[in-house]
């Protein structure tokens, strides 16, 4: 991994634009926003694998043999910080369907505002793997610092974290704390509200995502 400042990619594409407008309208089905998700999902792991490594491989066209470039989808890890992560995993695993998941279960301590972990399972050789972090909501960061804090103990090849929106609040955060980790996001919004919202946002994803409220 780099130990120089990290990127923040926007990714600006008109139909993940047009996509996030969908989803942040308050009247959205569930139903819809979960499928948004997943076709954003998608555009998203298209932008985080750009630079992934391939390797040469000899195949046979109908006309004659050649050595074509391959990705190694078992190399890669999707890192699913429960439960909003989960919303990205399908659309993530349609385009690298290899991939291996590993989930974090994270929640705050109300008295101590500290991260505490509940579940944590990645696959095994995780030095060997490139693993790419999934959480919808960069919020203050603290939950996405703590993961990515948690992940680096199984000391994975690299690591790259996507969200949906970020806050300036959570985007500081993770910098500091991670400046080694790369942030995808298709949104950085204004600010966080008194309850730790983004605004404008759209409410909360892990609520929206499985009709929870
Ligand atoms: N988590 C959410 O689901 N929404 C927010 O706005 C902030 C954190």
């Amino acid at each position: 991994m780099s130990d120089t400042s990290p990127a923040v990619h926007l990714v600006s594409h008109p139909l993940v634009q047009h996509k996030l407008t969908l989803m942040r309208q308050k009247d959205r089905s569930t139903n819809s926003f979960r499928r948004l998700l997943g076709e954003i999902s998608m555009l998203m792991a298209y932008e985080v694998t750009r630079d992934m490594p391939t390797q040469l491989i000899d195949i046979e066209t109908p006309l004659e043999a050649m050595k074509s470039p391959v990705i190694d989808g078992k190399k890669t890890v999707f890192v699913s910080i429960m439960r909003a992560g989960a919303g990205f995993l399908d659309g993530m695993l349609n385009v690298v369907p290899g991939a291996r998941i590993g989930h974090i279960g994270l929640y705050r301590d109300p008295k101590t505002l500290v991260a505490v972990e509940y579940y944590f399972k990645m696959p095994q050789d995780m030095h060997e793997r490139d693993a790419i972090v999934l959480d919808p909501m960069l919020a203050t960061g603290n939950s996405a610092v703590a993961a990515v804090d948690r992940l680096k103990e199984t000391r994975p090849r690299s690591i790259r974290f996507v969200c949906l929106l970020a806050a300036p609040e959570g985007l500081k955060n993770m910098q500091a704390a991670h400046p080694d980790v790369p942030i995808y996001t298709a949104a950085i919004d204004r600010e966080l509200n008194d309850h730790g919202y983004i605004v404008p946002g759209l409410g909360d994803a892990g609520d929206r995502l499985f009709g929870t409220k």
